[in-house]
């Protein structure tokens, strides 16, 4: 697979993580809001610094492994969130996408212009045939842009995880390569 260098969109830098998000990366990663329906409830500074060294080592792409892009706004510089793909263990041509916004930068289509880029690599560049999203059934701004980005409602799982003091419903998001060229081909410009 080609390596993971840099992808660039409008207002956004898609990249490696560096030591100095550390400080901006700690601030969305703590909070609340932003962790309600994620696996974690925070961060230490020493956990972020870890996992930002995990990230730098990690080989781009492994499967079964996830790789965590950091989204920078070109305009400032500054870390905003990150868009997490899992390229699946047993068939490389499948993979699972996650994405995180810190709040203040949440409302202005950042993620939309973060996932899509995303998307467009992994099925133009890297040659996918399939990837999911998996998402908590209450957590209405993730679902609204896996709808706005055209994936598929594919499944509904009925208290499926036990999350944060109770079960918790999920749907299974997917997309195909053929219906990201079709959606993105010139006769149908989005
Ligand atoms: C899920 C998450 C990334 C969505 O972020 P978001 O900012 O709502 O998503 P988008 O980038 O698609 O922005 C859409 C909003 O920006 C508005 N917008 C403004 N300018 C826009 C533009 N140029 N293009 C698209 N939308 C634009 C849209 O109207 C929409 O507003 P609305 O929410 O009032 O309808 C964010 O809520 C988040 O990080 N949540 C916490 C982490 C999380 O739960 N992740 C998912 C785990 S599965």
């Amino acid at each position: 697979m080609l390596p993971f260098t840099m992808l660039e969109t409008n207002r956004l830098r898609l990249r490696h993580f560096r030591d100095d998000d550390c400080a901006p990366f700690m601030a969305y990663r703590n909070d609340p809001e932003v962790a309600r329906y994620q696996s974690w409830e925070g961060i230490t500074e020493s956990e972020a610094r870890a996992l930002i060294q995990d990230v730098k080592e990690i080989q781009p792409w492994a499967p079964g492994e996830w790789l965590q892009i950091a989204i920078e706004l070109k305009e400032t510089g500054l870390l905003v969130g990150d868009c997490a793909v899992k390229i699946e263990e047993d068939d490389e041509r499948q993979a699972e996408i996650g994405y995180t916004l810190s709040r203040v930068y949440q409302g202005r289509g950042i993620a939309s212009e973060a996932v899509s880029c995303v998307l467009e690599h992994l099925f133009a560049s890297l040659g996918l045939h399939r990837v999911i999203a998996i998402t908590d059934c209450e957590n209405a701004p993730s679902v609204a842009l896996l709808e706005r980005l055209g994936l598929r409602r594919e499944g509904h799982f009925h208290q499926n995880v036990w999350f944060k003091g109770k079960w918790g419903d999920e749907y299974l998001y997917a997309m195909l390569q053929e219906e990201w060229q079709n959606m993105h081909s010139t006769n149908n410009p989005l």
